[in-house]
């Protein structure tokens, strides 16, 4: 048996912003005979206790990846699940969720159903003014068209004049990205033993430091984000410098 050594995290000194591929829930439910739509369910309950713990120790900002722009090619069935699962979570967060959370949902939000893209501009306007965490809720989102969107946008000021194309710097970008205003990652999170970024916050990354383990993702705890946060602060962070 192995036993499980209270990793040793230095409190004054977390990841401002931390990134997680929430991976591994059809794997969890396959093992037990189950339907994928019952390792979401349970990915989507991990998902808050997660969200409540970064709070708790006081990470600033978080971003989950809850579904990507290629999640749409699944069978119409788990979408339908998943959908399901977010909409319940948008109308439940007023009473659950921590009322110091900010959230903000990033990726293409025309994508999503009328319905579902009312909840979220409300949940968003509700709190909007909340000092706490922030939490981006990755949805129907995809790094690439991240990028291309800021991309359109800065060709289109270029056209109408607003933009001189010798004034476009890193910035440029950094402010037409829905992470707009916000520290990147310094730690990204991806359990289920995949090694990939799978288009998550490409633009951002690129300093981030990254984590993985072989736990499935209804299955990751608070003791394995410890991990994480531990294994980080031992890094030597040099950002391209000496
Ligand atoms: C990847 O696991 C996971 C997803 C595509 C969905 C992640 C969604 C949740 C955790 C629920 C989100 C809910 C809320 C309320 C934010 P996979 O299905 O690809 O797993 P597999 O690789 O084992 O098949």
């Amino acid at each position: 048996m192995i036993r499980w050594k209270k990793p040793e995290v230095d409190m004054q000194n977390l990841p401002r912003h931390i990134g997680i591929i929430m991976d591994g829930n059809g794997r969890w439910a396959k093992r037990r005979g189950l339907p994928r739509s019952a390792g979401h369910a349970r990915g989507a309950d991990n998902f808050k206790k997660i969200v409540r713990f970064c709070g708790e120790i006081g990470i600033d900002y978080l971003t989950v990846y809850a579904f990507s722009t290629e999640n749409w090619s699944r069978p119409k069935d788990e979408v339908e699940a998943l959908m399901k699962l977010l909409s319940e979570y948008l109308e439940k967060a007023y009473k659950e969720l921590d009322e110091r959370v900010r959230v903000k949902i990033i990726g293409e939000r025309q994508m999503l159903s009328p319905t579902l893209q009312k909840k979220v501009a409300d949940l968003e306007k509700y709190t909007e003014s909340r000092t706490g965490m922030v939490l981006n809720i990755a949805l129907s989102y995809g790094g690439r068209q991240e990028i291309l969107h800021a991309v359109d946008q800065i060709a289109a000021e270029v056209q109408n004049g607003s933009l001189a194309p010798e004034a476009i710097t890193e910035e440029t970008i950094s402010d037409r990205i829905y992470t707009n205003g916000q520290p990147d990652p310094d730690l990204i999170i991806r359990p289920s033993g995949e090694k990939r970024i799978s288009n998550f916050l490409l633009w951002q990354c690129a300093y981030s430091e990254f984590w993985y383990s072989d736990i499935l993702w209804p299955d990751f705890s608070s003791k394995h984000l410890l991990a994480a946060i531990a294994d980080y602060q031992k890094r030597n962070r040099r950002f391209g410098g000496v």
